[in-house]
């Protein structure tokens, strides 16, 4: 099989080296990629723009690629996938249709109440709402506000504050951008991040993930992309994940095929563990970053085999998923002044940088003596496995402290509270 990755983050690096690892692929390659692939795949650093359709197909046919794997939301959300297919190449990754469960948080939010699964309740903002109608909707809300920019914002567009002022702003700030704003109801209790391979109705779930959003230690600071996952989670409940699947993620897959428009692909639940149970924070229509890096590590199945059972529509086909036991993590380290400003063009030295089962790329580059620099505000993940989570944690940050890189800025509780015992499910 001759895979071709859209892409160019530590997820489509973790991708890559899943699938060079899988016997029945014979080759990779992946647009427009960093340089840390180099050695797993051929690089079209220059082959157009991820969100280009035409030119994603022109890509796929030069290289007669069997299979495209769509990594990001934002060709997802473009409608790379139905470009792709109508040209006749195989894909894994949602059509433009389904792909808005996670292109509108108003669709994911319809889609919810029809499928009957538990997410908070919102509240919808246009631009141009008259004062009366941005108060009244902050006093039904809080103490503490959720404040969404309602299109594609990679996890940053989010402002969650006990501030009222503070989610004045952000409120005002989206709606200069011209987007709509969606408050929201806050979720309170821990986060999950189930990664469920869903092929019209058929809903098989990788291992569950936690991710830290927030920039600094002891989740403060900004949000960002993700600074780090770990995978599985001790914590959950055992039948945690079967739960997700039968009250979250199999009934939104029944309502997608009801639509007419069944999703295939990766349906990413982001979702809090409160009172009531799992409730949605948010679907993400592919694989999550930096979560998929240690998930992942974990899989034994061959990947290549299992996301093409989905891109063929054989799903309920394909044999149980199989696991290594144990725990992984990643500990993501990002550019100084990441995500308002990162800093780029800071060398990268020390060890594992050309070890995937230890460092996974994301913003890299090479200069021009073939050393690799940052480019990005997320440059590399450091991955850690054990027999427990605080092996895994422990190998992961003396990776960390190998490598060179100026300035960089990560966070040193990766995976922390689930160590301590700290991580407790709300009493039902
Ligand atoms: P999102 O882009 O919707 O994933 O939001 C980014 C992050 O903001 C989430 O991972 C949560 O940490 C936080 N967040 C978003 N919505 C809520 C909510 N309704 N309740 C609590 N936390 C939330
Ligand atoms: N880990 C968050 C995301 O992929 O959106």
């Amino acid at each position: 099989m001759r895979i071709l990755v859209i892409g160019s983050g530590g997820r489509e690096h973790a991708l890559l080296t899943g699938l060079a690892a899988d016997d029945t692929v014979s080759d990779l390659h992946v647009v427009p990629g960093n340089a840390g692939m180099e050695t797993v795949a051929t690089v079209h650093a220059d082959a157009g723009a991820v969100d280009d359709g035409p030119a994603m197909v022109a890509l796929a046919q030069e290289i007669a690629a069997d299979l495209v794997i769509i990594g990001p939301e934002i060709p997802l959300v473009a409608g790379v996938a139905d470009d792709l297919r109508a040209a006749g190449i195989k894909v894994f990754g949602p059509g433009k249709e389904a792909a808005q469960l996670e292109g509108s948080k108003q669709f994911a939010k319809d889609v919810m109440a029809a499928a009957g699964v538990r997410t908070a309740a919102a509240e919808q903002l246009m631009p141009g709402a008259t004062e009366e109608a941005i108060d009244a909707a902050l006093d039904k809300f809080g103490p503490r506000w959720v404040v969404k920019d309602d299109g594609l914002a990679g996890g940053k567009g989010v402002v969650v504050t006990e501030d009222r002022m503070a989610a004045r702003q952000h409120i005002d700030a989206v709606h200069a951008a011209t987007n709509p704003v969606l408050l929201e109801e806050f979720l309170d209790g821990p986060e999950v991040s189930l990664f469920c391979l869903v092929d019209g109705e058929t809903v098989v779930p990788l291992l569950p993930a936690q991710d830290h959003k927030r920039a600094f230690d002891g989740d403060e600071g900004p949000n960002t992309g993700g600074m780090g996952a770990y995978t599985p989670l001790p914590w959950l409940p055992v039948d945690g994940v079967q739960r997700i699947v039968t009250e979250v993620c199999e009934p939104v897959a029944k309502e997608m095929v009801r639509r007419g428009t069944p999703y295939s692909g990766l349906m990413y639940a982001g979702l809090a563990w409160t009172v009531n149970g799992p409730e949605v924070i948010e679907f993400n229509a592919r694989f999550g970053d930096p979560e998929t890096q240690p998930v992942l590590a974990l899989l034994k199945t061959p990947l290549g085999g299992v996301l093409d059972a989905v891109a063929s529509g054989t799903l309920d086909q394909l044999e149980p998923l199989e696991w290594e036991d144990g725990y992984a993590l990643t500990v993501v380290l990002a550019a100084a002044g990441y995500p308002a400003d990162p800093q780029t063009g800071v060398a990268l030295g020390g060890e594992g940088l050309d070890d995937p089962a230890v460092v996974l790329h994301a913003g890299t580059t090479r200069d021009d003596a073939g050393g690799y620099v940052s480019a990005g505000g997320r440059v590399l993940n450091v991955l850690g496995v054990g027999p427990t989570l605080a092996e895994a944690r422990r190998e992961a940050y003396a990776r960390v402290d190998k490598i060179d890189f100026d300035g960089a800025l990560y966070r040193t509780d990766i995976a922390g509270p689930a160590t301590e015992g700290r991580i407790t499910i709300p009493e039902q």
